[in-house]
This record gives structure tokens, C-alpha cells and sequence, in this order.
């Protein structure tokens, strides 16, 4: 059974002896394992059933613990660690022989968080080395946002899941590399790009999909729940399901012609912030009803609406 607390030197104690714990970040819980053993990375792979060519986030307590991991750092990428780490921001940067293959698919970056969360912040401090932390889900599905979204597909293969209550922003981090000096954002996620380019100037963005080699992991196809997913305006969803058994994700307001109780709202005041909190729990929540499809309603298209949308066509792609 796994054991559900906040106990950091029980955690601290499994991951020095190459166990695997979920941990609470400030986007969504991550399955940690010793970044620098090979063998905890390879079980953080089995645990999620994930293929080996999906590149794993190394998460470290400060710039400094990164500079041990990777070659010197770009200008830029410098300029926005100092600024702004912790942050759900991930940089891509060249990296250092210590880092094992497993962890960059065999790739020359590898990717670098300092995650925004006092307990895994506490626990990453008191560590001899950094931890490699997919979302705590099976490959594809939901990422979790809870203690209990991860004991729900996990549970029962670990031991640890370190409870930090519900994730402050709910979608993964942005990740950005720096080829060439051109920075360019590879997923959009919980770190604003308006603030980065603010910041070191215009970035390029390339989201990937499964033929775009650079972020493998960016498949076309992920965050699925396992009823059907249809994005777009929820009246003409409506419509067009007619004769469905349906749930409506809305973003600030429950459709009219739908009952109320078949319909779950993310924001009732029409803040993005907190709908990309609350996207995957409830998401979540109408995978667990009797239904056969999720109509959902793209949020407006700006700053963190882009990034939800993105997560929801990624749903509804499968
Ligand atoms: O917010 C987050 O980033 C969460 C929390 C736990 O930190 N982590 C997370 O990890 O979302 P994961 O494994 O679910 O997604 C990581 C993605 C990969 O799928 C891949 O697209 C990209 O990061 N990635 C990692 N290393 C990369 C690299 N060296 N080059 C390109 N993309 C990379
Ligand atoms: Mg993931």
C-alpha cells in the first residue's frame, strides 16, 4: 500500500536508496526518482510505461546545483533563472557527461526546472543529487494536480507520495531552449512567454508534435482522459451530440439548453489563472462519469488560454 504524508526525510531516505516518489510541484505532481542513477531513471520509465524516447526534466534547488549539470549556460537562459527560478519554467541546456543518456533520449540538452513548491524545494535541499520527475500519470492520461489523482493510477506501485496539496497552476511548465542563440518555446505551459520576452527579447515557438524530433514528448496525442474529447463552441457541440450521453467542460459559464448538473464550470469568473488549475482535476472528474463524450470549450486564445487550449486539442486528439 502506498503511504500518502509529508514526511521528507522518509522521502529523502527512499530516493537515496533508488525508490521512486511522487512529489508536489507548483504546476502538477511529478514520479522523482535519483537523476543521477541510471537504474531509479529506468523505473521511473516502467512505472509510467512511457517509451524511451520521451526526454525526462531534471529538477534541482538552485542555479548553482544546475551549473553542475550542464555546460556553461547561455546568456539568456542565465538572464532568466536568476530572475525568475523557482518558476514553472524549464530551460534546455547542453549538458554535462554526468547526466545519463536514458534521461535525454540520447539528446545533447537536457531539460532544467527549479520547481516552485516549499515542500519539494525542502526536500531538494537536503538531497546529494537532482531529481528526474515526469507527471506522476500513466503515459498519455491526465497529469495529476493531487495527492489523489496520483495514488488513483500509481498507487499502488510506489510506496511515497509526498502530499503537498492541490498544484498552484495546474499545467506543466513552459519549456524553452536556446539553439543558436534564438530562443525558442517548445511547449507552452504555466510561465507567461509575454514575461520572457519582456525579458531577453523575441522568442520563436515551435510546438512539436510527433514528427518534430526536438521535444519528442510532445506527441499530438497526450493528456487524454479516456472518454472521447471534442474541443470548440459548446453550442454548436451541443448540436452536433445531440443524441450523446455528454458532459461540458465550460470555461466561465454553464450553456442554457444543457442541465446544469451534466456541466462543470473551470472559472466562474473567467480568470485563465485559476481554469488551468482546476483543467486536469476536471477533466478528471468527467472521466469518472457515466458519459460518452466530453465537449469542452476552447478558452480565449490569449497568454494562459493558449496553453490550456493546447493541452485540450492534445486531449481531444487520441
Ligand atoms: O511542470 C513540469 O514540467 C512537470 C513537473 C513534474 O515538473 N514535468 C513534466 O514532465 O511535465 P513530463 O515528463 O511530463 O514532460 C516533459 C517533456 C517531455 O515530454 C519533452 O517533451 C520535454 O519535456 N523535454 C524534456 N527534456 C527535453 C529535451 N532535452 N529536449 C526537448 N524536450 C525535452
Ligand atoms: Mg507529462
Amino acid at each position: 500500500m502506498v503511504e500518502i504524508g509529508k514526511d521528507i526525510a522518509k522521502a529523502k531516505e527512499l530516493l537515496e536508496h533508488g525508490e521512486l516518489v511522487a512529489i508536489p510541484t507548483e504546476t502538477v505532481y511529478g514520479l522523482a526518482g535519483n537523476a543521477l542513477d541510471p537504474n531509479s531513471v529506468l523505473k521511473i520509465f516502467k512505472v509510467k510505461n512511457r517509451p524511451h524516447f520521451d526526454p525526462l526534466i531534471v529538477h534541482v534547488s538552485s542555479l548553482d546545483q544546475a551549473r553542475k549539470l550542464v555546460e556553461k549556460i547561455p546568456e539568456k537562459a542565465e538572464k532568466l533563472a536568476q530572475l525568475f527560478w523557482p518558476a514553472p519554467l524549464t530551460l534546455l541546456l547542453k549538458r554535462k557527461s554526468i547526466i545519463p543518456d536514458l534521461i535525454t533520449s540520447g539528446m545533447d540538452t537536457v531539460g532544467i526546472r527549479c520547481p516552485d513548491h516549499p515542500l519539494t524545494q525542502s526536500l531538494l535541499q537536503t538531497l546529494e543529487f537532482p531529481l528526474a520527475a515526469p507527471s506522476a500519470n500513466p503515459f498519455g492520461y491526465v497529469s495529476p494536480t493531487s495527492a489523489a489523482h496520483v495514488n488513483d493510477q500509481l498507487g499502488l506501485q510506489l510506496k511515497y507520495i509526498l502530499d503537498g496539496g492541490e498544484c498552484r497552476v495546474g499545467i506543466e511548465s513552459t519549456i524553452i531552449g536556446f539553439e543558436n542563440d534564438q530562443p525558442t518555446i517548445y511547449r507552452l505551459g504555466g510561465f507567461s512567454i509575454a514575461l520572457i520576452e519582456k525579458t531577453i527579447g523575441p522568442v520563436s515557438v515551435e510546438l512539436n508534435t510527433s514528427s518534430n524530433p526536438k521535444a519528442p514528448g510532445q506527441l499530438k496525442s497526450h493528456y487524454a482522459p479516456k472518454k472521447k474529447v471534442v474541443v470548440g463552441k459548446l453550442n454548436e457541440l451541443v448540436n452536433k451530440y445531440s443524441n450523446a450521453k455528454i458532459g461540458v467542460l465550460a470555461f466561465s459559464k454553464k450553456i442554457e439548453s444543457v442541465n446544469p448538473d451534466q456541466q462543470l464550470v473551470l472559472s466562474q469568473t473567467g480568470s485563465l489563472d485559476e481554469a488551468a488549475q482546476h483543467l486536469f482535476a476536471t477533466l478528471r472528474e468527467l472521466d469518472k462519469r457515466d458519459i460518452d463524450i466530453i465537449l469542452a470549450e476552447a478558452v480565449p486564445d490569449i497568454e494562459l488560454g493558449k496553453a490550456i487550449n493546447d493541452r485540450l486539442n492534445r486531449a481531444a486528439a487520441s
